[in-house]
């Protein structure tokens, strides 16, 4: 009897460390993204801003706060949307973000319709998508992009190098122990732009040519665009 007590109180601490965890670093990552990161989208930016009928979704949108922060830089944009598999998630960030139109959805299934959207974007989404799944998720967002739209990706690929993946393996248990949303499934640079290519897609800008040790150590972002 004591010992279910003391586990169920251990349980309790474990979820409230956790609790903790999450909110601090999600509040870090934020405002990181909003003070450092988004000066490194301004091309970005700059061409949705050229388009008319601007209409931006995030695919794995977590807690709404990185497209809350983007859409700042996008002049008017005409609709945010933002889908996500949690609904905890969806609902937090409704809470948060009346802005966005947000919908419980899979990423392999987009509940809009065809050629809609400027940009699609995946901010360290695209690690829990298993090889079909983040085939068929690209599939879905050259679907619902209009023709000359974008495609953003953010994510923490994994190294060609073993000892270097090694290295970071402390740090992503970490991460996954505070943001996890699922199982990760880490690919290389090299994979995922094959997969990108393989589904209409073309690489415009890779921030690795401009911001290296950022995107080597954090996370790297590739602009792509649908090739028509
Ligand atoms: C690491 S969080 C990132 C959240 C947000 N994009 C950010 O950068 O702060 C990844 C999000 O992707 C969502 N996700 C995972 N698999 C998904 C899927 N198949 N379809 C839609 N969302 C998914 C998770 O629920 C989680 O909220």
């Amino acid at each position: 009897m004591k010992s279910l007590e003391c586990s169920a109180g251990l349980e309790r601490r474990r979820v409230l460390l956790k609790t903790f965890a999450q909110k601090f670093s999600l509040k870090v990552r934020c405002s990181c993204f909003k003070i450092f990161y988004i000066g490194f989208l301004k091309n970005f930016f700059q061409s949705i801003n050229e388009e008319p009928d601007r209409h931006i979704l995030e695919v794995g949108i977590g807690f709404g706060d990185k497209t809350s922060a983007m859409s700042d830089h996008i002049k008017d944009p005409k609709k945010l949307y933002g889908i996500d598999i949690d609904p905890e998630r969806i609902k937090e960030a409704q809470r948060k973000y009346l802005e966005i139109k947000l919908d419980y959805a899979n990423a392999i299934n987009l509940p809009y319709p065809d050629q809609l959207m400027t940009a699609v974007c995946f901010c360290q989404s695209t690690h829990y998508l298993s090889s079909d799944d983040l085939e068929k998720a690209l599939q879905e967002a050259s679907r619902v992009l209009k023709s000359n739209g974008k495609l953003l990706i953010i994510e923490t690929f994994k190294f060609r190098r073993k000892i270097l993946d090694l290295l970071l393996i402390p740090l992503r248990q970490l991460y996954q122990y505070t943001f996890g949303a699922g199982e990760y499934y880490n690919i290389t640079e090299e994979e995922f732009l094959a997969v990108a290519d393989q589904q209409g897609f073309s690489l415009q800008e890779n921030m690795k040519e401009s911001h290296w040790l950022y995107s080597i150590l954090i996370s790297n972002t590739l602009i792509f665009d649908k090739k028509s």
